[in-house]
């Protein structure tokens, strides 16, 4: 192999999956506000996603409808098309988890009001000239998006096996909507870094945003937990530290701090592909055992 080809991504899967959107719903009246029981650090660890993912993801369908006109590949617009359907589903699946937050005396608007204002302000459209400037604005986001991407596509897998979780008796709605999430995750997982090739690919850009988006992620992240710690009404003098992370991440309930930061270089290595991460197949199998898809693909079949 010549040192060209070796630099060059190297995707490992050939088969395709056509994306589609599974119109899931999930009800909450019975899961508990510690929904690993016994484990607020670890619930709300986890519950930080619901703050995070509902601007997050309605921030990449907004993205990518602008970047369509771009795509000069029949194929890859069919699967980013299809990206736009799972993320908008996810968006929503996650947003519909705040109102029940709220009635367990967890408001989470103080928190969310920030998210929305990071999406929708700070990384949204600016008034920018047409031309260059719009355009590098544009594939500066599309670059963005392929970094978290990297980072879902790791939770969704890593969720997919946290078999800790269910031997900690963690509510089985709840673990549903994160391994449904999780494994569309892993499913479309080469969507958006497909697509940063295809529109652009630059390697300085790949590194720039990787490093904004990861410390974004870790800044957002920690914030959040301690939101809903220091806010839990049940808890006296509820606090989120490293250690408490790194502990989970050794007994399995969340990711391992060293799992977590081997990824980094192999996102940052020349001949990355995400297809080399997680498994289409173990995705494809929970996707067909999900409660939650398997109930939106029979009102589907029902409605049609
Ligand atoms: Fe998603
Ligand atoms: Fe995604």
């Amino acid at each position: 192999m010549s040192n060209t080809q070796a630099r060059l991504p190297r995707p490992v899967e050939s088969e395709r999956i056509p994306l589609k959107a599974r119109k899931v719903s999930f009800s909450w009246e019975d899961t508990p506000l510690h929904w690993v029981p016994g484990d607020p650090f670890t619930t709300h660890t986890i519950n930080v996603l619901h703050l995070l993912l509902p601007a997050g993801e309605r921030w990449f369908v907004h993205v990518y409808k602008q970047v369509l006109p771009y795509i000069r590949d029949e194929r890859l617009r069919e699967d980013v098309i299809g990206f736009i359907g799972q993320e908008a589903m996810h968006s929503q699946a996650h947003d519909e988890v705040l109102p029940h937050l709220k009635d367990q005396g967890l408001d989470p608007t103080p928190y969310t009001a920030q998210v929305d204002w990071l999406f929708e302000k700070l990384l949204g459209d600016r008034t920018l000239p047409p031309g260059r400037p719009r355009r590098w604005w544009l594939m500066e986001r599309v670059a963005l998006i392929a970094a978290i991407e990297h980072y879902t596509a790791f939770l969704g897998d890593w969720v997919l096996n946290a078999r800790e979780l269910d031997r900690r008796g963690a509510d089985p709605t709840m673990l549903d909507l994160l391994r449904w999430h999780g494994a569309e995750e892993v499913e479309h997982r080469s969507v958006a870094f497909d697509l940063f090739l295809h529109v652009d690919g630059s390697y300085a850009r790949r590194v720039r945003t990787w490093a904004v988006a990861f410390s974004a992620l870790v800044f957002l992240w920690q914030r959040g937990a301690r939101f809903f710690m220091e806010n839990d009404p049940t808890l006296i003098d509820g606090r989120a530290t490293f250690m408490d992370f790194h502990r989970r991440g050794r007994r399995g309930l969340l990711p391992s701090t060293g799992a977590m930061l081997r990824s980094i270089p192999r996102y940052l290595g020349h001949a990355y592909h995400p297809s080399q991460e997680g498994s289409t197949e173990q995705a494809v199998a929970y996707l067909a055992a999900s409660p939650a898809a398997l109930a939106a693909e029979k009102s589907q079949e029902e409605a049609a």
